[in-house]
């Protein structure tokens, strides 16, 4: 097992710590629900969380919702897993007959025509796939962070989703976009390209842009909304909570 620190690795005792404590989590996490699934992204949160969970050997399912407008980057991140992992990443595809209708009625396109188009898009290629990879779960595991933006800025460690019905944890939700950097970098965990082009957070890729210096890091994910709306539904309880 890779989890140590090699002694030339640049990182720093807090992060040390929050990694000591996140790998304790993840282990009581699995005992707690042995049926847990880690939905990822190959985001790079989601990557370190990947390598806890592999090198640890943890029971945690993990899938991915492949919306059918990834860019190839991302797609490829399934054969990068089995190269350096080898796991398979479960792939959680959109209901075609469902995208079609949608496609034909409203075009390729129609997302950028109002906020309402954007959610129904998000709603099948995302929402509906998950409801389907959660069912029969008793918990699922995101890589969210608080300080992603303003609508994850009360995000907890654990929670209950009322939306999926069932437990949720976010186990990177305390920790920093440089915290998880320097873990992946001195663990060398292999990461999304794109990251490297200027994409903090990467979505579907007509929907997510590089975004430019001084900008927040979700300022490219569907950049033609105000921020507030910035939620596909996957995490609709954060838009719940920050509303209230
Ligand atoms: S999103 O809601 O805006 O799309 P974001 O890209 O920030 O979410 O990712 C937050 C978390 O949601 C990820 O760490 C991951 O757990 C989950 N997630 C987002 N997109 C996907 C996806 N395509 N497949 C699986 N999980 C995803
Ligand atoms: Fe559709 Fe864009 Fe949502 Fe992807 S992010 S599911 S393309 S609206």
């Amino acid at each position: 097992m890779n989890l140590i620190f090699s002694s030339s690795a640049s990182v720093d005792p807090d992060t040390q710590q929050l990694w000591a404590v996140l790998q304790e989590r993840l282990q009581h996490i699995s005992h707690q629900h042995p049926d847990a699934v880690f939905a990822s992204s190959f985001g790079v949160e989601d990557m370190l969380l990947s390598h806890a969970i592999f090198e640890s050997r943890l029971p945690i399912h993990i899938f991915t919702l492949d919306t059918g407008r990834l860019h190839p980057e991302t797609v490829n991140m399934v054969d990068v897993i089995k190269a350096r992992y080898d796991v398979s990443v479960e792939i959680v595809r959109p209901d075609q007959a469902a995208v079609s209708e949608h496609v034909t009625k409203h075009g390729q396109f129609g997302f950028y025509e109002s906020v309402e188009l954007r959610k129904a898009c998000c709603f099948l290629r995302k929402v509906e796939p998950l409801r389907r990879a959660l069912a029969g779960h008793s918990a699922w595991l995101t890589g969210q962070r608080r300080e992603q933006s303003l609508t994850r800025s009360e995000l907890a460690d654990a929670e209950y989703d009322t939306v999926f019905g069932l437990q949720k944890y976010n186990p990177l939700a305390a920790w920093s976009e440089s915290q998880v950097w320097s873990v992946v970098r001195a663990l060398d965990i292999p990461y999304n390209p794109l990251h490297d082009e200027g994409y903090p957070s990467i979505g579907c890729e007509p929907c997510t842009r590089a975004i430019r210096a001084g900008e927040d890091l979700r300022a490219g994910r569907w950049w033609w909304e105000q921020k507030s709306s910035k939620e596909c539904g996957l995490h609709a309880g954060n838009l719940q909570e920050s509303k209230g």
